[in-house]
């Protein structure tokens, strides 16, 4: 937008934007940068050794055809949410019938007792069944699909042995473990009738799901919570499961985890609001591209920095007021920013209500442009660096043309998300301009379909016909 109000506004307020254009600004050179060095990263993870990136197999082995049928259980347990959803996959190609409640996910369960949580989720999977299926201790078991987001090894895909927290969780007792027996525990204390048949992430289920209905998707991503991506790899290329007896060129679905991308701090741009979130987080030095990205952290960068210029003598914005709401860590979510950026009037008056109504704070008119143009700063910044790890994949993978599908609440709510990773896309990968603005680009990163609902039981279904057929 144009600083029109800004030509009258203190001088140090405009040094102190351009100051942070400079710091948030990722150009083109720099966004090749970062994806030369992610391609490296997704190639590395893939070896014995490792790198920054966990690059996980998710034993999801193959790609739906549209001819999977039955009915199963998902659950998602999201970042904000629990979700629970019984899927049909009915006799019609690529069809499905869902039916699903939500639950909230409590705020004190991120970081309280690992009991508390297993018990609340059995709590709302019993729930479910009995108001869909009556006395559930009559039922055979349901198979389930478990969308557990977050880093997990497995030997199995039935099991998952939580690597760290992530997304601002932090219960003790769960890192290191499986956390397959501890889910099974509390079902069978509740006598819930259900059979976990595949643990799941959220990216390789929007990956299956979007695969399901339109078979250009080659990438799943998730722009939300956190931030990840998934793909399929050949066994070929994976030296890490190099042991595992299967033809090279079977697939193999691989669970970037991706938000510990640079977690060394080689190439990201880290500013100082950056590092004090990650110094002040549960989790120090860990989820680097993830802390700078994902939708947990945006309000967050913007609130340090208005913490920061108020409390800088010399520019001291909304001076005399009383900024304590504002000083509260996580105050702000994504959706405060989502709103700024959306602020159609020219005066900002929208903007300015909010700041009045959630922060008692009455921001002056360059102010209000200073807030508008940290908000886009930080949404751009995100959406840039979003882009590279798509670009990223597609290098490595060879892909000229693909769909990208996208889930979360980054990329399908927070303003011109979608727009500014495509336009960083293009400068990374050098594609010509657009003849007509309607054509698709070559890669195109999509709205994709339900990956913790649909893809859970789709994935779940892949697996028992494995099972029956007796295939690994
Ligand atoms: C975090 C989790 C990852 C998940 C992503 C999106 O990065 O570690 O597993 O896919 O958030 O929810």
């Amino acid at each position: 937008m144009a600083l029109g109000t800004l030509a009258d506004a203190p001088r140090d307020l405009v040094n102190e934007i351009r100051h942070l254009e400079e710091l948030f600004t990722v150009g083109t050179a720099k966004l090749k940068e970062i994806t030369n060095h992610f391609v490296n990263e997704l190639t590395k993870g893939l070896t014995v050794e490792g790198g920054s990136i966990p690059m996980n197999p998710t034993w999801v082995m193959s790609q739906p055809t549209g001819y999977e049928t039955g009915s199963y259980l998902a659950l998602d347990m999201g970042g904000t949410n629990l979700r629970v959803c019984q899927v049909t996959l009915t006799e019609q190609k690529s069809e499905f019938d869902i039916i699903q409640s939500k639950y909230r996910m409590p705020e004190e369960l991120k970081t309280g007792d690992a009991e508390e949580l297993w018990e609340y989720i059995a709590d709302c999977l019993q729930q479910f069944i009995e108001t869909h299926h009556g006395n559930a201790s009559k039922l055979d078991k349901i198979p389930l699909g478990f969308t557990f987001s977050y880093p997990a090894t497995q030997n199995y895909i039935d099991e998952g042995i939580l690597q760290r927290w992530t997304k601002g969780f932090d219960i003790a007792g769960v890192e290191g473990r499986n956390v397959v027996p501890m889910f099974e525990a509390a079902l069978a204390r509740r006598g819930v009738p259900i059979k976990l048949t595949a643990l799941i992430n959220d990216t390789t289920g929007t990956l299956v799901a979007s695969a399901y209905t339109d078979p250009k998707m080659k990438i799943g991503c998730i722009f939300g919570t956190g931030c990840n991506a998934a793909y399929f790899e050949d066994f070929g290329s994976i030296p890490k499961l190099a042991d595992v007896k299967v033809k090279p060129e079977t697939p193999m679905a691989i669970n970037c985890e991706w938000g510990a991308f640079d977690n060394e701090h080689l190439v990201l741009p880290r500013t100082p609001y950056d590092v004090a979130i990650d110094r002040d987080s549960p989790r120090p030095g860990q989820q680097a591209f993830e802390k700078m990205i994902a939708g947990l952290y945006l309000g967050e960068i913007f609130r340090l920095i208005l913490v920061d210029l108020h409390d800088k003598k010399d520019v001291n914005i909304f001076a005399g007021q009383d900024i304590s709401k504002l000083r509260k860590p996580y105050t702000l979510d994504s959706s405060f920013l989502s709103a700024i950026e959306e602020d159609p009037f020219e005066n900002l008056s929208e903007t300015l209500e909010l700041f009045q109504s959630k922060l008692n704070i009455s921001p002056s008119l360059p102010e209000l442009e200073l807030i508008r143009r940290t908000a886009e700063l930080i949404g751009t910044r995100a959406a840039r660096l979003s882009a590279c790890g798509v670009a990223a994949i597609s290098i490595k993978k060879g892909y000229k043309t693909c769909h990208v599908g996208a889930d979360g609440s980054v990329f399908n709510k927070y303003p011109h998300f979608k727009a500014r990773g495509a336009q960083a896309l293009r400068e990374i990968l050098d594609w010509p301009a657009k003849e007509n603005p309607n054509d698709e680009d070559p890669i195109e990163i999509m709205a994709a379909e339900d990956g913790s609902g649909v893809g859970a039981a789709l994935i779940a279904a892949l697996t028992l016909q494995r099972v029956r057929a007796g295939i690994m």
